[in-house]
């Protein structure tokens, strides 16, 4: 097999040929004639002629080949005590039929389904169903509230949506449903039906004529055939934090996708169809679409779909038991996870009671891994530990270190090189490359490899303004960082205003616009600070109106975030500040007050309107 230069070499000098070759993996009704339609650029299409049916690639054609009685997913609920497993057949069995209730409650090709669930199968069995019918499936993670709920809705207009009665978190029952209830009344297009899976936990009361229960829907359903998709047509839109309070629907187009994830868990995962792969993430996220559910099901392999915690389900040895009890090759998880475990178990004691001997490899993502938690976890493991780094928006890997190609030397705060497809660059003003070792804004040069974003949905042009138009020909990946001597690329973090918390991506805009709904509040500023465990949490500035009362403002303030957005945003930090430092023209110095919150030593702009706003925030900023 050629080594990581080769390989990448030739994705761009000839991606035709490369990507080419990569789609014999995917079992096609009309194989791709031509490989990329280059001939409306800054939009690409891969596999323009081509037609499948990526539930059919997950799940008919292993059963087709043999496959039928293999686990295809894992189901350990750590937070109910429940275990199941899902052979092929089995899970396809189940899915067909969801789709064939889907079908009769409407649903057809191109139409959305969003899907606002718990870590529960359903959850895996209704996305594949959306799938098997051409439909668009847009998850949006539990732990968001009602409002942000509600948005996703309206910008992807549901037919169906399929939820559950709750969720369960360490010590509390979510409620998914009064949630779903408000987001409907909030809506202006609200979907025909909303089928709900009753959970024994907690069962909920369904709105005669529009709800369903799961098991009823099921039960009067017939299961049915895959429908054949353009390769280009939309399998799913996810939703994730710009720099504004509207969230961007990022699309995942089926042909691309199914190509790019099937190169992925061979050449960078190292898996085989049989093998064990565990992502410890959420469906909710890009990496649970991508490498709970997806990934592993399109190779034939077994995924593990987890729901608890690294810590308190019941204690911090929880993901070395789900490992070694499921035979787990690869687990995939956030740096936040370990260093949640590494708060409760420094001395990495719990690992040593489970036998970890088929874990090879931890590979981590969604954040930077800081060299402390590297360190930590090889040592303790034993085992390569590989940070990769990528995004919502290109649903792989854009650097990692390619484990079943060629495994490359580690370095910590690294996550290795860019992967084939990927012609990263890191470019300065005006689209200027940086020096080896300068710290640019980190952009790909265009085309996208297949499986990334070919727009966000119905939004054309905002795709085109928030990734493409400032540095032409290049896609704007929002981090920063650098190429050291070796090519090994290190990303330092992001340039706009989207912050990660425990490995959730939030919009300090979005958090923005709901404190300044507070009619107390005269501006504020949301920026990110370092945490300990979440890697960042947000902190709020706010300065009051003339004669407003600052009692209880902080919590207020607080229950407002968390009732708008979620509990998901972790937002604890307020400060009540008598200014905030601006330039001339008005605008707020956040990147100013992110780096002396920082520690940085910070540039003061020489557009400041007032210094002596900064000099009196400065002491805040770094307590
Ligand atoms: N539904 C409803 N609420 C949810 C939720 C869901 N699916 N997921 C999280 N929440 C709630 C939590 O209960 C918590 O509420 P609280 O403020 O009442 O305690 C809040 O949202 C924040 O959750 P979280 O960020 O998960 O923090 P935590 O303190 O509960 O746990 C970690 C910290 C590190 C253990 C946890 O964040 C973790 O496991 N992270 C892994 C990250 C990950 O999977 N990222 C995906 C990208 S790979
Ligand atoms: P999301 O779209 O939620 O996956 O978040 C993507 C963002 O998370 C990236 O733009 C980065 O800022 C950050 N990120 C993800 N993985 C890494 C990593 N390995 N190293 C550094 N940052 C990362």
């Amino acid at each position: 097999m050629p080594g990581y230069r080769d390989l990448f070499d030739s994705s761009i000098t000839d991606p035709v040929a490369f990507w080419g070759a990569a789609a014999d993996a995917v079992t096609w009704t009309r194989p791709p004639g031509r490989i990329l339609d280059d001939s409306n650029p800054p939009f690409y299409r891969w596999f323009p002629d081509a037609e499948l049916n990526t539930c059919a690639n997950t799940l008919d054609r292993h059963v087709d080949a043999g496959r039928g009685d293999q686990p295809a997913l894992v189901y350990d609920s750590a937070v109910t005590d429940t275990k199941r497993t899902y052979t092929y057949a089995e899970l396809l069995e189940a899915t067909a039929r969801f789709a064939g209730a889907l079908r009769k409650l409407g649903v057809g090709k191109g139409d959305r389904v969003v899907i606002y669930m718990p870590m529960i199968p359903e959850a895996v069995i209704a996305m594949l169903a959306c799938a098997r019918l051409g439909a668009v499936h847009s998850v949006v993670f539990g732990g968001f509230a009602p409002h942000e709920l509600a948005v996703r809705i309206d910008d992807v207009r549901p037919t169906v949506i399929v939820s559950a009665s709750c969720g369960i978190e360490p010590g509390r029952v979510v409620e998914y449903k009064p949630m779903l209830d408000a987001a409907v009344g909030m809506v202006e297009h609200p979907p025909r039906h909303c089928v709900v899976v009753q959970r024994d936990r907690h069962r909920c009361d369904l709105v005669e004529g529009r709800d369903l229960d799961w098991a009823d829907v099921m039960a009067g359903a017939e299961p049915v055939d895959p429908v054949p998709v353009a390769a280009t047509d939309p399998l799913y839109v996810l939703y994730t934090s710009g720099t504004t309070g509207k969230p961007k629907g990022i699309v995942r187009d089926n042909g691309g996708h199914a190509v790019a994830l099937l190169w992925s868990m061979r050449h960078i995962y190292d898996i085989e169809p049989g093998d064990v792969f565990w992502a410890a993430s959420d469906v909710g996220w890009v990496v649970g679409h991508s490498y709970i559910v997806y990934a592993p099901l399109l190779l034939g392999a077994t995924t593990v779909l987890y729901e608890g915690k690294p810590v308190g389900t019941p204690d911090p040895g929880a993901f070395w038991r789900v490992a070694s009890e499921h035979g787990v090759k690869a687990l995939f998880t956030a740096p936040t996870a370990i260093r949640a475990i590494r708060k409760e178990d420094p001395e990495g004691k719990y690992v040593g009671d489970y036998d970890l001997s088929g874990l090879k490899y931890l590979f981590l993502a969604g954040e930077r891994l800081d060299p402390d938690t590297y360190h930590w976890a090889s040592e303790k493991l034993g085992i390569p530990v590989i940070d990769h780094w990528w995004q919502t928006e290109t649903g792989w890997a854009i650097a990692a270190n390619p484990m079943g190609t060629e495994a490359l030397p580690l370095k910590a705060g690294s996550p290795t090189v860019p992967m084939p497809g990927y012609d990263v660059r890191i470019l300065h003003d005006h689209g200027h490359e940086c020096e080896t070792g300068q710290e640019g804004a980190i952009c790909i040069r265009l085309p996208l490899p297949p499986g990334t974003l070919p727009t966000l949905w119905n939004a054309d042009d905002r795709y085109q303004a928030s990734y493409l138009t400032e540095h032409p020909g290049y896609y704007l990946t929002g981090d920063g960082g650098r190429f050291d001597e070796d090519g090994y690329l290190f990303v330092m973090g992001r340039i706009d205003d989207v912050i990660n918390v425990a490995g959730h991506r939030l919009s300090t805009g979005a958090i923005e616009e709901v404190l300044a709904t507070h009619p107390a509040v005269a501006e504020c500023a949301v920026i990110g600070v370092a945490d300990e465990i979440k890697g960042q949490a947000p902190r709020g500035l706010v300065v009051v109106k003339a004669g407003a009362s600052t009692d209880g403002l902080a919590d207020e303030l607080v229950k407002l975030v968390r009732d708008e957005i979620g509990a998901v945003a972790s937002f604890k930090l307020v400060d009540v500040v008598p200014a905030l430092p601006k330039t001339r023209s008005g605008k707020i110095l956040r990147k100013t007050m992110r780096g002396i919150a920082a520690g940085r030593d910070e540039p003061i702009p020489s557009t400041i309107e007032d210094p002596a706003v900064l000099d009196a925030l400065s002491p805040i900023l770094r307590g």
